[in-house]
């Protein structure tokens, strides 16, 4: 399959979803979860070191390799293929949503409205444990990880970890999208963590992979184009 035709999906479309991954950060310099060669993802499988689980066991570790992600995340930029997006969606309002396993914020500091982040945010923190009156009522303790002074519950990213829900409002308006559109992009996923990856199964409409390497979707896809988002979109998106 050409991008040319892809592209003419692109136009007939009334209604697309963009349903992202880690690639599509690839190339503002983020590595991808399974990519990873060095750090703790090299150590340690997402899996062991994602959960609640390994924040209740080593809260420091895992504060701080949060913390590490977060401050890098500080020197990069949206690229080519984030400002694609953004581009269309503000040429045609309400025509294509955002839907990402992103944390990093890049979509939304490209500029597209209303990204429906499925597993949360990095750039935020929230407790622990439901906050009590003592919580919320004062500014938590510095330390890796903040505490509150009187009850020492502990900050955590605010981001979903393995065998937490999904944010329910954003997985609901992600599920609504996708049974809505008649064309799905899907950018840079590896495609192996549910609910996400359904979402490209549970469509009616086109399924589009754009994914440099082979990825656990390309069997549900009407066509799959191995190259990078920030070379593929901006030529998919053009009007
Ligand atoms: P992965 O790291 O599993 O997969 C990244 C995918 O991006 C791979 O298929 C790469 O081939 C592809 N890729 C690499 N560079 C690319 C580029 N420049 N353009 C396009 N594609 C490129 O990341 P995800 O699929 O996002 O979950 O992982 C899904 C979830 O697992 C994450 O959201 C996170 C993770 O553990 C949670 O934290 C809950």
């Amino acid at each position: 399959m050409k991008p040319q035709q892809v592209r003419e999906w692109v136009r007939a479309a009334r209604r697309i979803v963009v349903l992202s991954g880690a690639g599509m950060s690839a190339e503002s310099g983020v590595p991808t979860f399974r990519d990873a060669q060095t750090g703790l993802w090299a150590k340690f499988r997402p899996e062991e070191l994602a959960t609640e689980e390994a924040f209740r066991a080593r809260p420091q570790m895992v504060w701080d390799w949060y913390a590490a992600r977060r401050e890098s995340l500080a020197k990069v930029e949206p690229n080519a293929g984030h400002h694609a997006i953004a581009a269309f969606q503000q040429r045609h309002p309400g025509r294509l949503t955002v839907v990402t396993q992103n944390v990093d914020g890049l979509h939304q500091r490209a500029g597209s409205p209303g990204v429906l982040a499925l597993h949360g945010s990095i750039l935020e923190d929230r407790w622990l444990e439901a906050p009590r009156p003592c919580c919320a009522g004062a500014e938590p303790l510095p330390g890796r990880p903040p505490r509150c002074g009187v009850c020492g519950n502990l900050r955590r990213p605010a981001v979903v970890w393995f065998g937490e829900m999904l944010p329910a409002r954003e997985l609901a308006a992600a599920e609504d999208a996708a049974a809505a559109c008649d064309l799905m992009l899907v950018v840079g996923t590896s495609g192996v963590v549910y609910p996400a990856a359904g979402l490209a199964r549970a469509t009616q409409g086109r399924v589009v992979i754009v994914n440099p390497q082979a990825s656990e979707l390309d069997d549900a896809a009407d066509a799959v184009l191995r190259g990078t988002a920030a070379a593929l979109l901006p030529e998919l998106l053009e009007d």
